[in-house]
């Protein structure tokens, strides 16, 4: 059975649910696929907040869009953890016991409206950066449910870019919000691709199975090297003197993010950790009649079809 599964990664091939696999490589696919979820629905929080206060119906509709979108990228990504064996409950349960994770860099706030633009332009261009490879993983329902996700992204991406740059095309104070919020997110967003690779536990095995397709400090690269461009396009400034292009190299030079930072942010001591973990604790607690309406229809519809 072992070398039935080398052997399907070593064609390329994917493993499918009913084939055989090591424990380990259930067990990872789980934590990945479960803390990306998590990431997902608690993604939804930063910038639900602004719906409400859109500045326009169009910028509303936009947002409400992209808002339902992540929740069904959660909804897609529990649907291929449950064919690990693994329920969506009991997931759910696990991140509000603060066992599973989330993204680091939905533990921040958004102050600035500002921060719908960057979110869409950094954030969204990180996870596309990060998820484009990851339609090649080498279990099946994760990386079909990759593919569809990352359509989305690549709209939510290019929508946050179109908010900014009508941002900097607009007043001075519109500008200085928009360099305000990129001077906030820059760091965060360079985390969201983990710790560097000589301190990252989970990648040499993860690539060794096909799980990750790239190193962290790969994607990281790649991630700089696409957005500096943009930066320049949209007429502001990466907020790092020491990014610049590496002739040598054929890449950009950057400073690295605060690692500190970022570990104490993944143990939940992140600016927002505690507010957004409360909120979909709230938000499942709330829901605890639909779950049980779900199940007494359910049981009823099947006594019905039995009797
Ligand atoms: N935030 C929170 N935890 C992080 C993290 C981050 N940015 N980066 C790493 N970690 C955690 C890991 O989960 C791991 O903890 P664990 O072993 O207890 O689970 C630990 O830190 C060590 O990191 P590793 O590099 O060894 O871990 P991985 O090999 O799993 O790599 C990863 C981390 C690159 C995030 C990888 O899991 C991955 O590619 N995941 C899939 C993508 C994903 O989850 N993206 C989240 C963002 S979703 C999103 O952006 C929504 C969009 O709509 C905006």
């Amino acid at each position: 059975m072992q070398e039935q599964f080398e052997a399907t990664l070593a064609r390329g091939d994917r493993i499918e649910p009913r084939d055989w696999m090591p424990d380990d490589y259930r067990a990872t696919l789980v934590r990945q696929i479960a803390q990306h979820a998590h990431s997902e629905i608690i993604g939804m929080q930063p910038e639900g907040a602004w719906i409400s206060r859109a500045p326009s119906l169009r910028r509303k509709a936009t947002l409400l869009a992209k808002v339902q979108d992540e929740a069904g990228h959660g909804l897609y990504l529990y649907s291929a953890a449950e064919t690990l064996g693994t329920s969506r409950g009991e997931l759910t349960e696990k991140l509000l016991a603060g066992r599973q994770k989330y993204s680091s860099i939905f533990a921040y706030p958004t102050p600035s409206y500002a921060d719908v633009g960057t979110i869409g332009w950094l954030v969204d261009g990180a996870a596309i950066c990060n998820q484009v490879p990851l339609c090649r993983t080498s279990y099946g329902p994760y990386g079909r449910a990759m593919i569809r996700v990352c359509k989305e992204e690549s709209f939510h991406q290019r929508q946050g870019f179109e908010l900014l740059m009508t941002m900097m095309q607009g007043t001075d104070e519109q500008r200085a919000m928009v360099q305000e919020s990129v001077d906030r997110f820059w760091w965060p967003a360079l985390m969201m691709f983990g710790p560097p690779d000589a301190d990252s536990p989970n990648t040499a095995r993860s690539m060794a199975w096909g799980i990750k397709r790239d190193t962290n400090d790969d994607l990281r690269q790649k991630f700089v090297d696409m957005t500096v461009p943009q930066a320049e396009r949209l007429g502001v400034r990466l907020p790092d003197d020491g990014l610049v292009w590496n002739e040598a190299r054929g890449h950009h030079d950057f400073t690295p993010p605060d690692w500190d930072e970022l570990a104490a942010v993944v143990r939940g001591d992140g600016p927002c950790s505690a507010e957004r973990l409360a909120h979909r604790r709230r938000a499942h607690e709330d829901g605890a009649w639909v779950r049980e309406a779900a199940l007494a229809f359910a049981a009823r519809a099947e006594a019905d079809r039995a009797g």
